[in-house]
């Protein structure tokens, strides 16, 4: 019966709410593009890594900046209002680099005409580049700062009881187990990275440096030497095998400090789109940052139980996105209330422009789209909210914490001590969301009768999968 409802619910409302959903603010993750391999250190942004990455801010640009469907509620759609914008990067170049290069594809020159102001004598300036417009980029704190949240943005960096719940994977059977089976396959591939690697270093435990080397080459070096090695069985295989071993360092079920990056994320997700609800400001927020965080963000998320692919190294200039929806109209400067907002979450595995951003059910769910109490619940599970949290989850040795401020945690292999230690009062969120739901559910149960009573004559064909968002193919897939 109560299923019967949700399905007469559903099909009254797809018509109606299709037409008339609004965007009301997001936040997108990305990937810095591609770059220069980590074993010839400093690494930097290639060429074909600032295209990839500009391209993606073009992409964005079309779906949230530019007049049309998908268009951000009362986003500026030429000049750049800092007030609308949140742009936060770890001080790195590479990350830096592509933060600036997305914001270009964002919000790119826009000419003389607008790129041009009047001074008091009348006489008439240009902004260079053909009116280029600034956006500055705010860098997540990495020194040690007592005055406020500083190296807890940083995720897993400083974080002394992360990086030992990490390392446990090399004590695992699967690390050992995985380490002698490959070893005679990283010597046979040692002719091809004998430049940086040795018969001693060639070992699962660098899968990723590996890894790393031999995909940038294959990008970038059309020379390189024992080439007859990369088989593509013998490419998968390293892949495969790098994707195994960062997983197991960004991810355990059984410790979910080995997430602290995500779980870092997952707080700066909602705090902005909190801040959007809130204030209607930032509109778009941009973080640019690692794979390791994506993935600590799969896992926390329960992605690879959607697809194995969650579990795999994204592409450079990967990005995910968090879009704040609404079906009630929307007027004037309030937006509705949050009981009205859902949250959808989309992942594109490469430059935006390149690779169709998908939409995917977070946290087990079967919708696409959670609403927001939902969505902030399930989320503040994962999150670790600020420096108190992390100090407490990290150690009070960790960078920017002090020992009076903080207790040591041990590190306990059950998720639900770890979940309690970092989540401040979680269990009675819990109870109060699920009540809401149950109230939600009544109201929309209510609203379906309603609507099939009165809504029946708003039919309307919809597309099966209405937000799957494909560009042409660029050429600049990595
Ligand atoms: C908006 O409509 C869609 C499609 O029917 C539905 O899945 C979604 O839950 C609705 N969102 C809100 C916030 O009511
Ligand atoms: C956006 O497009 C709609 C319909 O195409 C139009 O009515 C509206 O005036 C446009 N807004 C702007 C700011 O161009
Ligand atoms: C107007 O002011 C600007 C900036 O002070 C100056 O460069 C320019 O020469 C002035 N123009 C005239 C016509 O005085
Ligand atoms: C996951 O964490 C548990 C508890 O710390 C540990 O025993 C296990 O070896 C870890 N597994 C992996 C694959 O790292
Ligand atoms: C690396 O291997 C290639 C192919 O076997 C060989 O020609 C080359 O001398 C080796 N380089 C080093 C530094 O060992
Ligand atoms: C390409 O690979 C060869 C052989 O490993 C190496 O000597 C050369 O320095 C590489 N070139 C670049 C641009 O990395
Ligand atoms: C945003 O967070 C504050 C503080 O946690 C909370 O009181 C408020 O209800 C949240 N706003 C929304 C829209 O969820
Ligand atoms: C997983 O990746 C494969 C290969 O790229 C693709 O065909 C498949 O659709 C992906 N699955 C999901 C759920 O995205
Ligand atoms: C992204 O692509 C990489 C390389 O093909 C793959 O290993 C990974 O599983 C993909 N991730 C997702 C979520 O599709
Ligand atoms: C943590 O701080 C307490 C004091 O609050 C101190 O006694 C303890 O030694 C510290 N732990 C570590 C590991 O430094």
């Amino acid at each position: 019966m109560v299923a019967f409802h949700f399905q007469v619910l559903v099909l009254a409302l797809l018509p109606l709410i299709e037409a008339s959903e609004t965007i009301l603010g997001a936040f997108i993750f990305s990937r810095h593009g591609d770059r220069s391999t980590k074993s010839y250190p400093p690494t930097h942004l290639t060429d074909l890594g600032y295209q990839q990455i500009y391209q993606s801010g073009g992409f964005y640009r079309n779906r949230y900046i530019t007049n049309g469907s998908t268009q951000i509620y009362g986003i500026s759609t030429d000049l750049v209002k800092l007030s609308q914008l949140e742009v936060q990067t770890a001080v790195d170049d590479v990350l830096q680099s592509c933060a600036t290069g997305f914001l270009q594809g964002l919000y790119p020159p826009v000419g003389a005409t607008l790129g041009s102001q009047t001074l008091a004598n009348g006489t008439s300036v240009e902004a260079p580049f053909n009116g280029y417009q600034i956006v500055p980029v705010n860098a997540l704190a990495s020194a040690v700062d007592n005055s406020g949240d500083a190296t807890w943005l940083q995720g897993a960096s400083g974080c002394v009881n992360a990086v030992a719940a990490s390392n446990n994977y090399f004590f695992s059977s699967d690390y050992k187990t995985l380490s002698s089976s490959t070893a005679s396959f990283y010597q046979s591939i040692l002719p091809v990275i004998n430049n940086t690697f040795t018969a001693a270093t060639a070992i699962y435990k660098n899968a990723y440096a590996i890894w790393d080397l031999v995909q940038v080459s294959m990008i970038h070096n059309a020379t390189i030497q024992s080439s007859d090695l990369l088989t593509p069985a013998n490419v998968l295989q390293l892949e495969t095998l790098a994707n195994h071993h960062e997983f197991s360092l960004a991810y355990n079920a059984s410790n979910s400090l080995v997430a602290i990056a995500g779980s870092v994320l997952a707080s700066q997700i909602v705090e902005y789109l909190n801040m959007t609800l809130t204030t209607t400001a930032p509109k778009l927020s941009l973080q640019l940052g690692e794979y390791a965080a994506f993935l600590s963000f799969f896992g926390l998320a329960s992605l690879p139980s959607v697809s194995d692919n969650f579990t795999g190294i994204v592409n450079f200039a990967s990005s995910m996105t968090f879009e704040l929806v609404t079906n009630a109209t929307v007027t004037g400067t309030a937006y509705p209330p949050v009981d009205q907002v859902s949250v959808r979450f989309l992942f594109a595995n490469g430059s935006a422009a390149d690779t169709p951003l998908m939409p995917y059910p977070l946290f087990g769910q079967s919708s696409l789209e959670l609403p927001w109490t939902t969505f902030m619940t399930e989320m503040n599970k994962i999150s670790v909210s600020g420096q108190a949290d992390w100090c407490t989850a990290c150690g009070n040795t960790s960078t920017g914490c002090t020992s009076t401020s903080t207790s040591v945690v041990t590190v306990t292999a059950t998720p639900g001590a770890t979940d309690s230690s970092r989540d401040n009062g979680i269990s009675t969120a819990v109870g109060g969301v699920i009540g809401a739901m149950v109230t939600l559910a009544v109201i929309l149960g209510i609203e379906a009768l309603v609507l099939l009573l009165v809504g029946l004559r708003i039919v309307e064909k919809r597309s099966a999968s209405p937000v799957v968002v494909t560009e042409p193919q660029g050429g600049l897939k990595a």
